[in-house]
């Protein structure tokens, strides 16, 4: 029996060290240490022996069992290495990989974000409308006459069924108050359009933001007080205001405001915002629309203003061409 083991043992690690793959040791394991293996049917035959011989033949057999277990495995472990090995044979680990590019925000979005926060938190909706307007909210109801330059086909851009893209956000309030009872307060960032001259600072297609508010005594030191606090928080506490008076249909009186601010190109007087409060003739318009007296222009009195984007979001990033925003050029766009 003993000389049976030693055989079985060298035969088991033989072809233990040959198998080529894991099938193959897989198949050798059955083979010797398998329930019908030969090592298992040896340990059967250990029933025959002495009581002497027993202990030794049977520590023997331990040993082989052993020793043959752990030939498989560690076979089992180069195996598997030099599968491993062969799979990224061809593959150089220390090469650097390829660099996904992660987009960012547009810069305009980026800048409309940040407006939109800010008067957000002052207590402003979002409020949205139509690209494509009717001639009543974009003109009429904004007390804009039939006769002024910005309704000519020359500046604005008409569709065949009368209905026009719209020139400007301020119609946003119209439909707000046509919906909504007072008080209202929102602002409306979005597209508007006009046939401008297309150069390094006009586009046809541009940005605004509308705000609008009006309650029972709201006064010029709110629009006053509202739009410098917004400005103080988009461009930090130092910056300095001019109010000039200027004319809007919609609002009497009128206002142009302007931030001086240290941009990319020197410290400068920024035209922000129009503004001014809401003309009655507005309300009138409105009123009528809805049928009843809601916004009554003995009762309540309001705000609004607007301003572009776009020329805000070119004097932020230091950008000199207006076309980049829209020509979606990846070297211009990675810079934000
Ligand atoms: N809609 C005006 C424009 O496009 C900007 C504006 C001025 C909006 C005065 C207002 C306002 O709400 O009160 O030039």
């Amino acid at each position: 029996m003993e000389s049976q083991l030693d055989i079985i043992r060298a035969a088991a690690l033989e072809e233990t060290a040959a198998a080529s793959d894991e099938a193959a040791l897989e198949a050798v394991r059955l083979k010797y240490l398998g329930r019908s293996g030969s090592i298992s049917a040896l340990s059967e035959g250990m029933r025959g022996l002495s009581k002497d011989e027993k202990p030794r033949i049977g520590k023997l057999l331990n040993e082989t069992r052993e020793a043959v277990t752990a030939a498989l495995a560690e076979r089992k472990a180069g195996l598997v290495a030099s599968a491993d090995a062969k799979a990224f044979a061809n593959v150089d680990v220390t090469m650097p990989g390829t660099a996904s590019f992660r987009g960012t925000l547009h810069p305009i979005t980026q800048l409309q974000d940040r407006a939109v926060g800010i008067l957000r938190r002052m207590g402003f909706a979002l409020a949205d409308g139509p690209d494509v307007e009717t001639e009543w909210h974009n003109f009429d109801a904004l007390n804009t006459p039939v006769d002024h330059p910005a309704r000519n086909e020359q500046d604005t851009f008409y569709l065949p069924d009368g209905r026009l893209l719209r020139t400007q956000t301020s119609p946003v309030q119209i439909r707000t108050m046509t919906a909504l009872p007072p008080p209202v307060r929102i602002i409306a960032p979005g597209a508007c359009y006009r046939r401008d001259e297309i150069d390094a600072t006009h586009l046809s297609q541009f940005t605004q933001m509308e705000g609008l508010y009006v309650d029972e005594g709201v006064c010029l030191a709110d629009l006053k007080g509202t739009l410098e606090l917004f400005m103080r928080e988009l461009f930090g506490p130092g910056v300095q205001f001019r109010w000039r008076p200027h004319f809007f249909p919609f609002t009497e009186p009128s206002f142009e405001l302007d931030v001086r601010v240290a941009g990319t190109s020197g410290e400068r007087w920024l035209e922000m915002a129009g503004c001014g409060m809401v003309d009655p003739a507005v309300f009138t318009a409105v009123n009528e629309k809805r049928g009843d007296h809601a916004y009554d222009p003995e009762k309540v009195s309001g705000f609004a203003f607007g301003f572009g984007l776009d020329r805000l979001a070119m004097n932020m990033a230091g950008v000199t061409d207006i076309r980049g925003f829209i020509e979606s050029d990846q070297r211009f766009l990675r810079q934000f």
